[in-house]
């Protein structure tokens, strides 16, 4: 059985149809990079799949079970602007993710030197320990965008929703947080989802490669049908098929 297993969903704003018949399934550890045109719902998908919002229709399975309500245990969350908090330090930021993680609150007494080592811990693994007493608006763009990586990974999810998450970075920031995601990943098998606007980037990262379009398009009422998965890609086939790619879908042009 499939570790992630989206069946016929269906998702619509007042009667304003987003998605339709998604089917998805994924293995665990398999990272997944989703493009499509600015608006067709993929941070809609990436929120069912957080359990933020639930599917008009069908059903979503994460091992099995449905989405668990509270984040990070099994999910962890990164989206391109930065989700660290500016009041407290680098090293309270991942302490913070932890308490945030439990369903208790605030973590006291041996709880709380607990986290505090393991954020040390990932401070290290993020090449943050330098910075730790530092807050975050001293930081560069990818060292915010390493920081909020590591509050996500923190509570040692299996699954990582990153929605654009290195849109913000400039070329060479963004290189090599591709490593960094890499390595991670490698260490953890997480099984990821990762919605880009760069077409390159989800190809290099991604096992597979999934479009977001509209299945059939009216002139005179765009908004009657929601978006599917209108193309599922296995990039270790190899052989990359870019052009035909930007041939039928032009708004996915890469960046
Ligand atoms: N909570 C909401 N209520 C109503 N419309 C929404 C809501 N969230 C998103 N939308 C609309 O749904 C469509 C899909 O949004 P979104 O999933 O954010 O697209 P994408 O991430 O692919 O750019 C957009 O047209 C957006 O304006
Ligand atoms: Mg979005």
């Amino acid at each position: 059985m499939s570790f992630v297993s989206v069946r016929n969903v269906w998702q619509r704003y007042g009667r304003r149809p987003i998605l339709e018949r998604v089917n998805l399934s994924v293995d665990k550890g398999e990272f997944l990079s989703i493009v499509g045109a600015s608006g067709c719902g993929k941070s809609t998908f990436l929120r069912m799949l957080l359990a933020e919002e639930t599917p008009w229709k069908g059903d979503i399975r994460i091992d099995g079970g449905a989405p668990a309500v509270e984040p990070n245990r099994e999910r962890g969350v990164v989206f391109q602007r930065y989700s660290v908090f500016a009041h407290l330090s680098v090293r309270d930021n991942l302490i913070a993710a932890e308490s945030f993680s439990r369903p208790l609150g605030r973590l006291r007494g041996a709880a709380r030197a607990e986290a505090a080592a393991r954020a040390d811990a990932m401070l290290d693994r993020i090449g943050l320990a330098h910075v730790a007493r530092q807050f975050p608006a001293a930081l560069s763009g990818g060292m915010q965008q390493r920081l909020a990586i590591g509050q996500a990974l923190t509570a040692k999810p299996r699954i990582l929703l990153l929605d654009e998450p290195f849109g913000a970075l400039d070329p060479g920031t963004r290189l090599q947080m591709h490593e960094f995601l890499m390595e991670l990943r490698a260490e953890t098998q997480m099984t990821v989802f990762m919605v880009t606007h760069d077409l390159h980037e989800g190809f290099k990262l991604g096992d597979r490669v999934l479009v977001f379009d509209k299945p059939r398009w009216d002139p005179d009422d765009p908004d009657l049908v929601g978006a599917t998965i209108t193309y599922d890609f296995d990039t270790s086939a190899g052989g990359i098929p870019f052009q035909d790619l930007l041939d039928r879908y032009p708004s996915l042009r890469a960046t």
